[in-house]
């Protein structure tokens, strides 16, 4: 049976702005007295933030696939333990970053392509079913400017392994980005994330009313 909550996830490139979106939207969300859950991936629970540290600790060399398996343990774990019994009980779950994530960064970027896929879909399948996200709201940067943001301030978030692969890493991921944001076109929303971040969250705001309010319906 399908659960009847509504699964938002935030997308982009590092640097895009999605944990800086997920705070206006939470702060949006909580004016208007509309009950939701945020998380994120790698983490949200203690066993997938454990994971999390062991695949961004930039002293940690691994192989791309090793690096897609344990985004993909995180993965599902954190959707079993969390994800799914809050969209059982119909809530909004809203989380920075799922398995497009995998498929831009370690299908395009590794280039491991079609595996990460196939992993994935063994990852999100829980009793029959695969849980994909109901809307991803990605967030377009070029990565040159994702990249700039965070080696600026770097003193606000801790550089990781992934941030520190080569350029054209990045842009094969933004490249990726572009390709998915077409093959899933209909749970696909593309959002300018180079104006400015009140621009950005008035965007996505739009995008937000309408899923609500079609949630509610
Ligand atoms: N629209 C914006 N214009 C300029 N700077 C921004 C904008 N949005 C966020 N920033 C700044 O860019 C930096 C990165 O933003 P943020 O951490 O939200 O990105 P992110 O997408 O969560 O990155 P990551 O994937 O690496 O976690 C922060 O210092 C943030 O203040
Ligand atoms: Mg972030």
């Amino acid at each position: 049976m399908k659960a009847k909550g509504l699964f938002i996830v935030l997308e982009g490139m590092d640097g895009s702005g999605k944990t800086s979106q997920l705070e206006h939207i939470k702060r949006y969300l909580n004016e208007q007295q509309i009950d939701f859950l945020s998380t994120r991936e790698p983490g949200g629970i203690s066993v997938s933030e454990q994971i999390r540290e062991v695949i961004l600790n930039v002293d940690n060399d691994m192989s791309g696939l090793t690096e897609c398996l344990l985004y993909a343990s995180a993965r599902r774990e954190h959707l079993i333990q969390k994800v799914i019994p809050a969209l059982q009980a119909g809530r909004i779950v809203i989380c920075d970053r799922y398995v497009m994530s995998s498929l831009a960064y370690q299908g395009y970027g590794r280039e491991l392509g079609k595996a990460v896929l196939d992993i994935n879909q063994l990852a999100i399948d829980v009793d029959g079913q695969q849980y994909w996200a109901d809307m991803n709201i990605y967030i377009d940067v070029k990565p040159e400017v994702g990249l700039e943001r965070i080696m600026s301030k770097s003193g606000e978030r801790e550089v990781n392994r992934l941030d520190l692969e080569a350029l054209e890493f990045h842009h094969r991921v933004h490249q990726g980005y572009m390709e998915l944001s077409e093959q899933h076109a209909e749970r696909f929303v593309m959002i300018n994330g180079e104006q400015d971040e009140q621009h950005v969250f008035n965007d996505i705001k739009q995008v937000l009313d309408t899923l609500i309010q079609q949630y509610h319906v």
